[in-house]
């Protein structure tokens, strides 16, 4: 808006940002991975879709989710369609990635884990050997477990994690590998638990293009600085992630 009169409001200069549809942020993610892309009462939430809320906002722009597969997304092949403004999918910023993709600021630490049965004789990644363990396919956890995992272990890739979780609920996989928090979450109903947990070092970016970007990395990162130093990041945070 020209009567706003501030050149330096972001989401008011021209072609800058180069949005996939101008006036709106066009986000990203694999959805359902609680808890940080779910919905809930028909509205998109979740750590990484609520910080990403508010910094369309902060940006004053509308914010639309697109739902697309998450191997698409961390490849970049998303972005290259034109359909993503940024990728906010609990995305661990590699080497790798950055071949093809610019990330912002990290915004979350994490961590790997192998999710068992209860009762399950599993108690480490060395007890794979023989058995299945569900990954999810083109992610760091899918790694994690072709790199550590004994050479008879059988890794089966889904496309989803819900596909993963229904998997080891119907016996067809005997172990999973996810990021913590996730697999936190398919111990909840008493079933599951985690066996182990890797001190993997990752840290989530959200990810955009790397042609014709600039401004929008520019303005994400400043708003995410700016929630962080209003509290709005603790809080929210805090609401999914609080003892
Ligand atoms: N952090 C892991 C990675 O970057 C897994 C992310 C999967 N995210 C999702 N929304 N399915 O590979």
């Amino acid at each position: 808006d020209a009567d706003t009169g501030s050149d330096a409001t972001p989401g008011s200069e021209a072609g800058g940002l180069n949005l996939v549809t101008p006036g709106s942020l066009t986000v990203c993610s694999d959805v359902p991975y609680p808890p940080f892309e779910f919905e809930e009462d028909g509205e998109y939430t979740g750590f990484d879709l609520d910080l990403m809320r508010e910094i369309a906002t902060g940006m004053e722009l509308e914010f639309t989710v697109q739902d697309v597969g998450f191997d698409g997304l961390q490849s970049g092949v998303a972005f290259g369609a034109g359909t993503c403004d940024v990728g906010a999918s609990a995305m661990t910023i590699t080497e790798e990635r950055q071949q093809s993709l610019t990330f912002s600021d990290p915004y979350y630490d994490s961590l790997q884990s192998l999710l068992v049965p209860e009762g399950s004789d599993i108690s480490s990644i060395e007890d794979l050997g023989g058995m299945r363990v569900g990954v999810q396919q083109g992610t760091t956890g899918e790694n994690y477990a072709g790199e550590n995992a004994p050479e008879d272990a059988e890794i089966v890739s889904f496309p989803s994690d819900g596909e993963m979780y229904a998997s080891i609920q119907a016996g067809g996989v005997d172990a999973l590998l996810q990021d913590l928090p996730v697999n936190i979450g398919h111990t909840e109903d008493g079933a599951f638990t985690i066996a182990e947990e890797y001190e993997t070092d990752e840290q989530y970016g959200f990810a955009m293009s790397q042609d014709g970007t600039e401004e929008l990395v520019a303005a994400v990162n400043e708003q995410l600085a700016a929630l962080r130093d209003s509290g709005r990041y603790q809080e929210i945070y805090d609401s999914y992630f609080a003892e």
